[in-house]
């Protein structure tokens, strides 16, 4: 599955909208009845409506109906070129992820050479909640 959402978050990435900064994002969101949503980032030329990655495949899957889920994998780079640094989800997306998953989800950041494992605790912990 870690291999089939690199893939999925790899083909999104290329559909990325960052004529600004230049740097493209993929993500693939996955359900917990297996279904996949991938994002991209879109940028803007008034740069704070820029969404994310993470939170466009969020807001696909939630405009569908869906609200549960159980990884999600992230790729990015200038150019869409991975190194083998990793692209983290930011703060704002690590919230917007809190909303709907729970401490153990799994957050594949993909790199050049491999896949690094985290969970939504490690990356936000003490995260907000109502
Ligand atoms: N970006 C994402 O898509 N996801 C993140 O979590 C970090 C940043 C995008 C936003 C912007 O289009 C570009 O990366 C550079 O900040």
């Amino acid at each position: 599955m870690k291999e089939k959402l690199k893939n999925a978050a790899m083909a999104a990435m290329e559909k990325a909208y960052s004529p600004y900064s230049g740097f493209k994002v993929g993500a693939a969101l996955l359900c917990d009845d297996g279904t996949i949503f991938t994002g991209c980032n879109i940028e803007n030329s008034s740069f704070s409506p820029t969404i994310c990655a993470e939170r466009c495949a969020v807001a696909k899957a939630v405009s569908d109906g869906k609200t549960k889920f159980s990884a999600i994998a992230v790729c990015g780079g200038k150019d869409g070129i991975l190194t083998d640094e990793p692209t983290t989800p930011c703060g704002v997306c690590r919230q917007v992820l809190s909303e709907f998953c729970s401490a153990d989800f799994k957050i594949y950041l993909v790199t050049a050479s491999d896949i690094k494992e985290f969970t939504l605790d490690r990356l936000l912990p003490f995260g907000f909640k109502l």
